[in-house]
Formats: C-alpha cells, sequence, structure tokens
C-alpha cells in the first residue's frame, strides 16, 4: 500500500455526537470545575479542544515540511538519511492536509483556507520559530522539540485507540495513520540529534537546551493561548458559561504548578526515547524535573 496515498483517510459525515478525544487528553477535565459543567457542555470543550490540540500538530508539521528539512535534506545530501528525510517531509504535508480536511468537515465556520484558529504564536516568538528553523545545524533545539512532541503522540494515540468505541471514528481512523509514521519520525530526529548536537560549541549548546525548555513549555506544555482560546469559544456557544470564566481560567493556570498533571504530558514514562537521548547529554539531563517543577520539590 502507498502509504503517501492522501485516499487513505476518507471523509464521511462526522459524528458531533461523540467527544473527539478521550477525556484525559484534554487539560479542562483536569480542573475541580469540569465535573461541574453540563455534559453538552463537556462535549462541545472536547471537540473545540481536539481541533487545537491537531493545531499544534499542524504548526509543528508546517515547521518541518517547510524550511527543517529541506535544509537538512541539503545538509545530509550524499547520504541515505537524504531519501529518509524527503519522506519525512511528504508525510508530514499529508498529515497537514489530512487534520485540516476533517478540521473543515467537522467545525466549518472556523475552518475555510486558515489552518489555525486557536494556535497563535506572538509575532517576536513566530519570527524566532523561522529564524531557528531555516538554520537545523545551529538550532537543532528545534529537532528536540519535533522529537518529544511526536513521541508524545504515540502514547496518546495508544490512549485513543483504547477508547475507540466511544469516540468519533474519523478522528480514532487519522491519529491511528498519524502515529503509524510519527514512530519512524522520532527515530529521524534522534539520529538527526546524535549528529547534530554534538557539534555545538558549549555555548551553543546551552543556549539550544535554553530555547527548547523554554519554548516547549511556553507553547506546547501547560494550555496557554491557544488552551484559553478554546474555552473562550466554548463561552461564545455556551454563553451560561460565561459567568464561570474566572475560575475556569484560575484553574487551568493552576495546571502549571500540578505535577500530576504535567505528568501526563511529558515524563519520562510518556517519551521513553527522548528522555534517553537527553540523558547522553549532560546539559539535558535534568529534563525531566526541568518539564515538572514540582517533581523536584517532591523529591528532594
Ligand atoms: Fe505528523
Ligand atoms: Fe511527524
Amino acid at each position: 500500500m502507498n502509504t503517501l496515498d492522501p485516499a487513505r483517510f476518507q471523509l464521511g459525515v462526522v459524528d458531533r455526537s461523540r467527544p473527539f478525544l478521550p477525556e484525559s487528553l484534554t487539560p479542562l477535565a483536569h480542573t475541580p470545575s469540569y465535573a461541574t459543567l453540563p455534559p453538552a457542555v463537556r462535549l462541545r470543550y472536547n471537540q473545540l479542544f481536539a481541533s487545537s490540540y491537531h493545531e499544534q500538530f499542524i504548526f509543528l508539521e508546517s515547521m518541518l515540511a517547510g524550511p527543517i528539512l529541506p535544509a537538512l535534506t541539503q545538509r545530509f545530501a550524499a547520504e541515505p538519511l537524504a531519501d529518509r528525510l524527503r519522506r519525512f517531509q511528504a508525510e508530514e504535508r499529508l498529515h497537514s492536509h489530512w487534520f485540516h480536511l476533517l478540521h473543515q468537515a467537522s467545525e466549518p465556520a472556523l475552518y475555510r483556507d486558515n489552518t489555525h484558529f486557536f494556535v497563535t504564536a506572538p509575532p517576536f516568538a513566530q519570527r524566532l520559530f523561522d529564524y531557528c528553523a531555516r538554520r537545523p545545524e545551529k538550532f537543532p533545539f528545534v529537532l528536540w522539540l519535533a522529537m518529544i512532541i511526536e513521541e508524545r503522540t504515540l502514547p496518546a494515540s495508544r490512549e485513543i485507540i483504547r477508547a475507540a468505541a466511544t469516540l468519533e471514528p474519523h478522528y480514532v481512523a487519522l491519529h491511528r495513520l498519524h502515529a503509524a509514521d510519527e514512530a519512524g519520525h522520532v527515530s529521524c530526529d534522534a539520529e538527526l540529534i546524535r549528529r547534530l548536537w554534538p557539534a555545538l560549541s558549549p555555548a551553543g549548546r546551552l543556549l539550544n537546551r535554553w530555547l527548547f525548555v523554554t519554548l516547549l513549555r511556553e507553547f506546547f506544555q501547560v494550555p496557554k493561548r491557544a488552551g484559553w482560546a478554546v474555552v473562550k469559544q466554548l463561552a461564545r456557544e455556551h454563553p451560561e458559561i460565561t459567568p464561570l470564566l474566572p475560575r475556569l481560567r484560575r484553574e487551568i493556570h493552576a495546571l502549571a504548578h500540578r505535577s500530576d498533571y504535567l505528568g501526563t504530558i511529558y515524563s519520562r514514562a510518556r517519551e521513553p526515547r527522548t528522555f534517553a537521548l537527553a540523558d547522553r547529554f549532560r546539559e539535558l539531563s535534568r529534563l525531566e524535573q526541568e518539564l515538572i517543577p514540582a517533581a523536584v520539590g517532591a523529591i528532594v
């Protein structure tokens, strides 16, 4: 079977009576107020959050298929790795296409030509991402970002498949297709990091470590801008929750300090390959403690 065949993902009518993701993958479900929301509001939150979750994938996939992988394909042009990188690039383009199709079918009012409705990086951060993504040899932190986010899709898709009987079937089907490619991407990321990271100067490693941890925490860990944009959209559709917004905002912000929640996103148990690779480099050996700060207090 041609795994780059776009027709492998076929869209029918999206069943909007079902959740799109397991609740465990949605941040609001980890707050005390979630259980007090009416079932219809919880369902709609789940569906809207699924789109913002996929928008993060599209953001990363666009960086990979756009500047990062073409630059590295050139860098390794004389090696067999270049063919794997070309394939990686084509798969990411296909994933973004599929996610966008699913969004257009599920949320036609939110997605037309725009691939992003919830996820927006501030202009400074966007320029920083673009600058670094065009120079992945100097800024291989972009590959650490890719690796940990791509590896995260593997346990997440296992949760989705376990809950398949209760979820919207197109969402399950797409996550199944996506995860099948992502395992290979994690291997490519690891190989690229093993090649590029040791070539950095000590100062370059520290700068890249700082950029990796800072940008991961700011944009891809606890829900901030996009996570709140989902709740605001929910309140537009269900104005009855408007009086609850200040409390929901406090509870979502509090997730940043809850090690039990943070451990459901990035942890040695969930992304073992990324953390094992980080262990090989002294400057990244405390990665888990940096991503789950409360765990430091718990250990001490
Ligand atoms: Fe992907
Ligand atoms: Fe990927």
